[in-house]
Order: C-alpha cells, then sequence, then structure tokens
C-alpha cells in the first residue's frame, strides 16, 4: 500500500530525527549489553579469545609473524601492556620510534584483523622492571608509588597526557582496533588500597579518552575488593589451576549481568635464576579453556606469545627473597619464545574450533634454525681498565655510598671504590649488612678479584692487603621487583660495607654505561688480547655465519654470569650455571648473513670459561639445572 502524503512526510521527519543516530549506531562500537550479559560488538553479541604478546620482548621485525601465528590460532584479540619505562627513559623524554613505536604495533596487529585490549598501567607488572614504573620516580626517595601522593600523579599525568592522545585515534569507535582499556594492573594485590588514586586514574582516561571507551580493570579473586571502581567494568584472572566457577561467582559480585571475563588465564608461568623451569600440562590448559567457552566468557590467555626480557628488561618478584626473573620469558607459552607453534598450540586452537570458525589454511612451521661454532672469544682486558670510556663523565666523590637512584643510574652497574683504611695483616671480614647490596656485588682488591656477594645469599669475604690498596665493588641491578607489596627498590649499595665491623666511607662512584660502547663497536677489530683472569672483564669476538641468518641459540659453557652482545644488541643476562636456563634466543634478525662480520661482546662478572669458546646451536635450553653450580660439574 502507497503511504499517504501526510504519512510520507512524518516517514521523512522520522528519518530526519533519526540519521544523526543513526549513523553513530551503523558505525564501529563496543560496549557491555547488561541486559544480555553480552559484549557488543557493533551491536552484535560478541566474545573475544584473546592471547597477549609484549611487543617490547619482541623484535619489531618479527612482530608480523608473531600476530599472524595468533591468528592463525584462532584468537580474534591480543593483549598487550604498554611499559611506561620503555617509552618515558628519563623525565619528558619520549622514546615512540623504532622496536618502541606502540602505533605501529597497534596496526600490525590490526593488519591481521586482531582487536587490541590495551593495558597501559601505569603500572603493570609483567615481570618487567619495576612492573614498567620508571626508576627515575625513584631519585624522589620519599615517593610512594600507586598511590595519589602527588609527585607519584605528577608524574603519571605528564606521561598519560603525552601516551593516550595517542591512542585515541585507535580507539574501536573511532575506526581502530582497541576495543578496551585497562586502568592499573591488579591493584587489589598492592598494599596501599587508595581508591582516591583508582578515581583519578579513572578520571584521567575518561577525560582523554572520552566517554563510549569500555574501561576496565582486572584482579585475582582476592584483590577485587580494592582493585575495582564503580564505572569500570571489572574482570578477574586465575590459572587451570584454580576453581573457575568461584572466580567468577566472586566477578559477578562486582559485575552481576555483565559478561564473564577472565584476562589471564596462564596457559605457563616464569622462571627465575637458581629454580626450577615452570611448565603447564597442556591438556589441563585446553580444558580449562573449553569450560570458560562453554559458559560464554571472554577470555585472553597469558601469554600466547612470552619472548624475551633483552638487555636489562627482566623484573623481580619479593617473596621469602628477592627473586630475579631469568632472561627467557618463554613462559611455557603456546608460541615458543622463537615464536614456533608448540603442541600446547594445537591443543588450544582445537578448543577454540568448538567454539568459533579458526582461519582456514595451515599454522606456519617452526622457522629454521641453525647450529655453527664453536666461536672463540678474545679477552679485551678487565672491565676497570676501562672506566675512562665506560664512565666519560668521570666519577662522584661520596663520603657514604650512595644508590643508583641518587646518581641517575637506571640499569645495569655501578661501581664503587675506596682505598682501604688501614693494612690488613689478617685476614678481615668484609660484611654486607642485610639489605646493604641490591642485587650483586663483585670484589676487587688491587685488581685481583675477591669474590661475589649477594643479595639475600653470600654476605662477606676475608681480605687482607696494605693500607691504601684500591677496593672496587662493582654492584649490579638484577632487576628491580615488579610484583610485592612495595616495588620501592632501590640498587647499588644501599647501606654501609662494613670491614673489620667499621664502615667504609669515602668512596669514588662510576656509573657505567657498557652499552653505549659497545653498540658504537666497541672493542675495535684487532685489541691487544690480554691475559684472562677472574673479575669483571670483556671478552669479544667476530665470526662469519655459514649461510643465511637464521635464529639460533647461545651457549656459554664454562662461563660464570654476565651479560652477552651481539652486533651490539644486548642479548639479556647469562647465568648457565644458575640455572634453569642455558642458552640464550639470537633472533635471524640481529645477524648479518654470509659474507658480513658478525661480532659477539660478552661482559663475564666472574670467571671465563678455560677455552673462551662459545657455541650457536638450534634449540634451546631452559631446564637446566637449576641451583648454585656444584664444584665439577661445570656448565653447558
Ligand atoms: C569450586 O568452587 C565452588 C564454589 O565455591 C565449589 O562448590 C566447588 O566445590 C569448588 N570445586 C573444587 C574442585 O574445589
Ligand atoms: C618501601 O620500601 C622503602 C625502601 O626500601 C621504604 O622506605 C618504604 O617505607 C617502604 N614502604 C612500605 C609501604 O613498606
Amino acid at each position: 500500500m502507497a503511504p499517504t502524503l501526510c504519512s510520507r512526510h512524518r516517514l521523512l521527519l522520522l528519518l530526519f530525527l533519526l540519521l544523526p543516530g543513526g549513523i553513530q549506531a551503523g558505525g564501529p562500537s563496543f560496549t557491555v549489553d547488561r541486559a544480555r550479559g553480552v559484549f557488543l560488538r557493533d551491536g552484535l553479541p560478541f566474545r573475544y579469545i584473546s592471547g597477549s604478546v609484549h611487543y617490547a620482548r619482541v623484535p619489531r621485525a618479527l612482530w608480523p609473524d608473531r600476530l599472524r601465528k595468533m591468528r592463525m590460532s584462532g584468537l580474534n584479540a591480543v593483549q598487550v601492556y604498554v611499559p611506561w619505562n620503555y617509552h618515558e627513559p628519563q623525565p619528558g623524554i619520549y622514546d615512540f620510534a623504532g622496536e618502541r613505536d606502540l602505533e605501529a604495533f597497534l596496526e600490525a596487529a590490526a593488519a591481521e584483523g586482531l582487536l587490541v585490549i590495551l593495558r597501559p598501567g601505569p603500572y603493570i607488572c609483567a615481570e618487567w622492571e619495576m612492573g614498567g614504573l620508571p626508576s627515575w620516580l625513584l631519585r624522589k626517595s620519599d615517593i610512594v608509588l600507586r598511590t595519589s601522593d602527588p609527585d607519584f600523579l605528577d608524574a603519571v599525568d605528564t606521561w598519560f597526557h603525552v601516551l593516550l592522545p595517542k591512542v585515541l585515534s585507535h580507539l574501536y569507535h573511532n575506526g581502530g582496533n582497541i576495543i578496551s582499556v585497562q586502568v592499573e594492573n591488579e591493584y587489589g594485590s598492592y598494599w596501599a588500597c587508595d581508591f582516591s588514586y583508582m578515581r583519578h586514574l579513572s578520571g584521567l582516561f575518561r577525560a582523554v579518552l572520552g566517554e563510549r571507551v569500555l574501561l576496565f580493570t582486572t584482579d585475582g579473586a582476592s584483590g577485587l575488593r580494592c582493585g575495582t571502581l564503580q564505572g569500570l567494568f571489572t574482570t578477574v584472572d586465575f590459572g587451570p589451576g584454580d576453581n573457575m566457577t568461584e572466580a567468577f561467582i566472586l566477578q559477578k559480585e562486582y559485575e552481576p549481568n555483565g559478561p564473564l571475563v577472565n584476562s589471564e588465564y596462564y596457559t605457563g608461568w616464569l622462571d627465575y635464576w637458581g629454580a626450577p623451569h615452570s611448565t603447564t600440562d597442556a591438556t589441563v590448559l585446553a580444558r580449562g579453556l573449553e569450560a570458560m567457552l562453554t559458559l560464554g566468557a571472554s577470555v585472553n590467555m597469558y601469554m600466547f606469545h612470552g619472548g624475551t626480557n633483552f638487555g636489562y628488561w627482566s623484573g623481580a618478584d619479593l617473596k621469602q627473597s628477592y627473586l630475579p626473573v631469568t632472561t627467557s620469558y618463554d613462559y611455557d607459552a603456546p608460541l615458543s619464545e622463537a615464536g614456533d607453534p608448540t603442541d600446547k598450540l594445537f591443543a588450544l586452537r582445537d578448543v577454540i574450533a568448538k567454539f568459533q570458525p579458526v582461519p582456514l589454511g595451515p599454522m606456519p612451521p617452526p622457522t629454521p634454525k641453525m647450529t655453527f661454532g664453536p666461536v672463540t672469544l678474545t679477552p679485551v682486558g678487565a672491565l676497570t681498565d676501562f672506566l675512562d670510556v665506560l664512565c666519560p663523565s668521570g666519577p662522584l666523590r661520596v663520603p657514604q655510598p650512595l644508590p643508583f637512584e641518587a646518581v641517575k643510574q637506571d640499569q645495569g652497574f655501578v661501581l664503587y671504590r675506596t682505598p682501604l683504611p688501614r693494612s690488613l695483616v689478617q685476614p678481615t671480614l668484609l660484611q654486607a649488612p642485610d639489605g646493604s647490596i641490591h642485587d650483586r656485588a663483585y670484589v676487587l682488591l688491587q685488581g685481583v678479584y675477591q669474590g661475589a656477594l649477594e643479595r639475600d645469599g653470600a654476605s662477606g669475604l676475608l681480605l687482607r692487603g696494605e693500607r691504601g690498596a684500591v677496593l672496587d665493588v662493582l654492584v649490579e641491578n638484577m632487576g628491580r621487583i615488579s610484583f610485592g607489596a612495595n616495588a620501592s627498590d632501590f640498587k647499588g649499595l644501599t647501606g654501609p660495607l662494613l670491614l673489620g665491623g667499621a664502615a667504609l666511607s669515602d668512596w669514588l662512584l662510576f656509573p657505567l654505561d657498557p652499552d653505549s660502547l659497545v653498540r658504537s663497536g666497541w672493542p675495535p677489530d684487532g685489541a691487544r688480547p690480554r691475559d684472562p683472569r677472574p673479575g669483571p672483564a670483556f671478552y669479544a669476538a667476530r665470526f662469519l655465519l655459514p649461510g643465511p641468518a637464521w635464529d639460533t641459540f647461545l651457549y656459554l659453557p664454562g662461563w660464570t654470569k654476565g651479560q652477552a652482545w651481539v652486533n651490539g644488541f644486548n642479548l639479556g643476562r647469562y647465568w648457565p650455571g644458575r640455572g634453569p636456563q642455558r642458552s640464550l634466543y639470537v633472533p635471524g634478525p640481529l645477524l648479518r648473513r654470509r659474507g658480513h662480520a658478525n661480532t659477539l661482546t660478552l661482559l663475564e662478572l666472574e670467571s671465563p670459561s678455560a677455552r673462551l669458546r662459545a657455541r650457536f646451536r638450534d634449540r634451546p635450553r631452559l631446564d637446566g639445572t637449576a641451583g648454585p653450580p656444584r664444584p665439577g660439574t661445570g656448565a653447558g
């Protein structure tokens, strides 16, 4: 039946009234439908099956490969942390270039059709150095982190006014792929329980990102009371060993009508130096995923691809004692550290396929790996021979030792030097009282190595020497605490050292920067080799690859502990005797193919292997001996 003129008019009027709203409703949107207890994507019920991946733990050249494999596993989203300390290395100095190009990562995910659940912190935990907070915050030594302490809030506000505007155009309703943004992280596990801090953050996110974005919180079941806030969607996190029913009942107390969400379903676990390698059973994991998906829950798997703590980025936990995290962040995740699909991945994909279509086509096979070597290293010289180039601005003279933060050293090493105040004819105890060494110290007298002291470990050694002899204490930061009651983890000599019971004073402090030096091509080719000696020293080698630059794993059998660089890139810490990690991942894109020279540089802190050799193998070893090296067993 033809409409009358009158009704046609009414129709036009109706259309006119509806149009602006009509266009909005037709545009992209991501919301919570509390009537139906579901997420709505573009107005339709939607559930995400997501995986965590950290761009700071994967070389940029490999982002597309990892994201492709995540999509091919059936995921429709990735969950991503933004580490503040990675992007604001010094107050007011921002770095979003190259490896740190957050927006390029978001676009790489979009290119694979993956949505993004963004977790900008400010605190992220992640077993990352200081949980992602910049250590320069501690330059104000009484700052109270993760609270409404004005000094902390000022720094957070300044940072988020740089970060959040970059995020804005990537929000889903603005045409991007970010469907939700997390506020803080597991805040309920922190001692402070400062609701005005959470309200401040929530207001700040709203002010910059607007009213339409879905903001959420994540906590373990016991943290919900202090971690949630009115106006933020409450999610929980738990692993396959936890009681799912109980966790979701607790989430329902805060979100009676919202969709169920597990924001961190643990596919594996992290490793600590000196503790056994962690693994999680794939069958149990897959069964737990199926149970959650059957309930209609949205799930993020933490981690789907763990990657590597390159450089000095690994964090630490504080339990009964200080527990530094290993360089590998393989996490026993479905995609291995080198990005290869595992049996666990296929078990999870089979579960996902019961609930939503997984992409057609085969999963990319493991990438080729290479074995070559041995490569023989040349001793370049003791660390103390190079203080002029490691610390070009010269030392600071202080009566009492200061921590790293007071001399604006964030990571790595500071050398503390003082003359012996008197002759020590009898062996005399050099003692580090409880809590004075964060985290390891390498002691030399007149350039002769005396041994190592360790936080919550060896706390003293005996010295003999003449008055005025040079006592050097090289202190290593092994990673600031990322999870624990108190993240104010100052580094260096954080208290006095005692010699024969009396505090040593009158120190020279050398904050060291080996990375700039090694990146610049040091040591030069043809440097005069020295005799290898125990104690902190550099070793270097040039080597050629037998073929293309494939992924490989660096083994340092018989070496003790230190830092390794390939072509100036810091691969992270090695500590084969302590374990359980025995090899370091060397991504192919760091290497130069056949015909081009590569360099390997080591800063060995204790003692080199007798034959000064390194090897490259085609597979990793993450489950080697855990615990202090036993005499005679060697390493590797
Ligand atoms: C899990 O929790 C629920 C609810 O509290 C309880 O009824 C059930 O017995 C628990 N299951 C196990 C295996 O402990
Ligand atoms: C955290 O530790 C720092 C130094 O390690 C200390 O000054 C501060 O009082 C501690 N804060 C809490 C809440 O324990």
